[in-house]
């Protein structure tokens, strides 16, 4: 077991790392916070419960809780407004009080749901993260995103929330479909891209043994991304900087969702194409050295991500550009585009469409060669 911290003041917390199932480890986090006998409200979803909502349950009973499973359909289409009724509900018909806590087991799906759930139940009541899949536990379950999707766009209804803990185990990575897998490292690229040149090169040299999951490559994935994700977050909690920089490759990342239908593409692949996206950006504005695309391109192929644009089905760069200006980062006319100087270095630029598109329809840059 190891842990980390996301140093935010008074409303510090830790993030354990650990390679046993989560249930024993959540049950001392929840004591800290609201001592046995309490209810505890477990959101999960139908994936993930069957296959672990006993075992947290009897962890919690025999510590002395009331736990109660709330099991949500999977996928993307629960992260609606109605489902957060139906959490809130749900928490007020087991006489949940402000001082008892959520838990959020499960994807980034359950995570920013459940997150958002405590964020809105009665002003605000604590909750901690348990993430079972490898984007949850390199991303989102830390630093307080949550929130939903609305018709007209990703996350466009949240609430900034920071968890009382999370409580990453890799035992539950286990059972996670190889798809899902190769998506969480999508996410882990994206920490490497923006802010660790190393971690690429780790991530290239390591890649078939962290698409098996190998189990001690994979947490030292996760610590290392929580590391860079928690900095990130502790000078600037409520993304009025630097924090843009996440938003690597989720500028036409989100375009690829909305296009496509959440689903179609999950949202690491539709990042790791949206990356592409920022890097060639990046190349035709002449910020990056020509060279940059290819490398971005093959640490996703490395990773069994997608990298071509221009694959079978997938839509162009008009639609693309279109979809991506109703996106709420974005006004009609402009948006901050998180470019990539380099390998491990971004830079946010305010960017005309007309800007993008032309760029990105020209030829490459020969500026820098
Ligand atoms: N809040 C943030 O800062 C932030 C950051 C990045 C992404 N996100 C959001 O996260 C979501 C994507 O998260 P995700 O990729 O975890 O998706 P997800 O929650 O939909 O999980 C992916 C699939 O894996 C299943 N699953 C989860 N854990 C499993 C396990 N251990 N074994 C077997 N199956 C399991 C789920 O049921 C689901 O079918 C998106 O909605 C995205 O917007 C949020
Ligand atoms: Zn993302």
């Amino acid at each position: 077991m190891s842990e980390l911290f996301v140093e935010l003041g008074e409303r510090r917390y830790p993030i354990h790392l650990t390679s046993e199932l989560p249930g024993a480890l959540l049950a001392l986090e929840l004591a800290k916070l609201r001592p046995a006998p309490a209810p505890v409200l477990i959101v999960t979803d139908d994936h993930v419960g069957p296959l672990y909502g006993d075992a947290v349950c009897e962890a919690l009973a025999a510590a002395g809780y009331t736990p109660t499973c709330l099991v949500l359909p999977h996928g993307e289409a629960t992260k609606r407004l109605d489902v957060i009724s139906t959490v809130v509900d749900k928490a007020l018909s087991l006489g949940l009080s402000r001082r008892d806590v959520i838990v959020a087991l499960g994807g980034g799906v359950v995570g920013d749901v459940a997150g958002f759930s405590a964020a809105v139940l009665m002003r605000g009541v604590r909750y901690i993260q348990v993430p079972t899949t490898v984007l949850a536990q390199v991303d989102s379950a830390v630093g307080g995103k949550t929130g939903v999707n609305h018709r007209l766009g990703k996350n466009l209804i949240g609430a900034f929330w920071q968890p009382s803990a999370v409580i990453s185990s890799q035992a539950v990575l286990s059972t996670l479909p190889e798809r899902e897998r190769r998506c969480g490292l999508a996410e882990a690229l994206k920490h490497g891209l923006l802010g660790d040149e190393q971690l690429v090169a780790w991530c290239l040299e390591h890649a078939s043994q962290l698409r098996a999951l190998d189990p001690s490559l994979t947490r030292e994935l996760v610590a290392r991304c929580c590391g860079i994700k928690a900095e990130i977050v502790r000078q600037d909690e409520r993304d009025a900087g630097r924090r843009a920089s996440l938003n690597l490759g989720h500028t036409y990342g989100h375009a690829y969702e909305r296009l496509m239908g959440y689903g179609a593409l999950t949202h690491g692949e539709a990042v790791a194409l949206g990356m592409v996206w920022a890097a060639r950006l990046s190349v035709a504005l002449g910020v990056a050295k020509r060279g940059l695309e290819a490398a971005v391109s093959r640490a996703l192929r490395a990773l069994g991500l997608p990298f071509d644009t221009a694959a079978d089905g997938l839509p162009s760069l008009s639609e693309l550009t279109q979809a991506a200006q109703m996106d709420k980062k974005s006004d009609q006319t402009h948006v901050r585009f998180i470019l990539l100087e380099e390998i491990g270095r971004t830079l946010i630029r305010t960017l005309s469409w007309t800007q993008i598109e032309e760029a990105l329809a020209g030829p490459p840059s020969r500026r820098n060669p």
